[in-house]
């Protein structure tokens, strides 16, 4: 591991004409570190994961990546070619809805196989058996590989979007409710599979979510949105255990109410 952070994020502001989508955030993100993103509904969790990752243009602030080369690039600086590069390579995005993540009318192996191509393999004894390898580690059983996604349920879209965003073995994978919209009991194995996943690949990863038992299962380190702005920052456990912003008190003992 290296002291330098993966991902500099330095006063990012996002304004929807007078609307504050989220407004002066900064924060380091470390290699193998997964923070979460907590917050209410229209706190600017979603505003923030698509500035971050290049999906919507901030407008102030800047949000440098350190690449392979160990340099730092900034994002905003990038061409649309290089930005569009790391999408496909070194990073991941899981949808909160699979089908905006997946493409729903080709089989799940072309799902997966088509990342692999994207970084030039062409070998396609090769790319079937790393994408039939990948269906496996995420529980889909690899007599589905020639289904459509919209044959699948939502647990199984859910992870085979993840399959299509590892398979590449990227560096930082960009997450948005990745359990939202599935019950109770598919939530937490697909949780478990997830923490499974990023702990065994090492990766980096934001991760926003609604649920702070997510946060608390998947997360190094969290931040506390409002209104837009940061409200509290830290350990999740120190976050969680002991909170110290109003609002944080208010959130964590709303949700052990329940
Ligand atoms: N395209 C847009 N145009 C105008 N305002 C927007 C747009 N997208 C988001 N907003 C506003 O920005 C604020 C933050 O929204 P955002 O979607 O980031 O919240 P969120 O924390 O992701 O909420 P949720 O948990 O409901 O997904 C809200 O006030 C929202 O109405
Ligand atoms: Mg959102």
């Amino acid at each position: 591991m290296t002291d330098e952070p993966l991902l500099r994020v330095r006063s990012i502001s996002k304004f929807y004409g007078n609307r504050i989508g989220c407004s002066d955030i900064s924060f380091d993100l470390y290699p193998g570190e997964v923070l979460a993103v907590v917050g209410e509904s229209g706190s600017g969790k979603t505003t923030l994961l698509n500035c971050l990752s290049t999906r919507l243009l901030p407008t102030s602030g800047s949000v440098s990546y350190r690449m392979r080369d160990g340099l730092f690039h900034d994002l905003y600086r990038m061409s649309e070619a290089e930005r569009r590069f790391l999408m496909r390579t070194d990073w991941g995005f899981v949808h909160q809805n699979p089908s905006d993540g997946l493409r729903m009318t080709v089989s799940a192996g072309a799902n997966v196989g088509e990342r692999l191509m994207a970084v030039g393999q062409r070998h396609y004894g090769d790319i079937r058996a790393t994408a039939t390898d990948w269906l496996g580690r995420v529980e889909i059983s690899a007599d589905r590989i020639d289904d459509q996604p919209r044959a699948f349920s939502g647990g199984m879209r859910q992870r085979l979007q993840i399959a299509r965003n590892l398979v590449t073995g990227p560096r930082l994978v960009f997450m948005d409710e990745p359990t939202g919209g599935l019950d109770v009991s598919v939530q937490a194995r697909l949780l478990d599979l997830l923490r499974g996943l990023v702990h065994e690949l090492g990766l980096s990863a934001i991760v926003v979510t609604h649920d702070l038992a997510v946060a608390r299962l998947l997360s190094h380190r969290m931040i506390v949105m409002k209104d837009g702005h940061v409200v509290e920052s830290g350990l999740t456990d120190r976050v969680l255990d002991d909170p110290q912003a109003p609002y944080t008190q208010l959130l964590v003992s709303s949700i052990l109410q329940v």
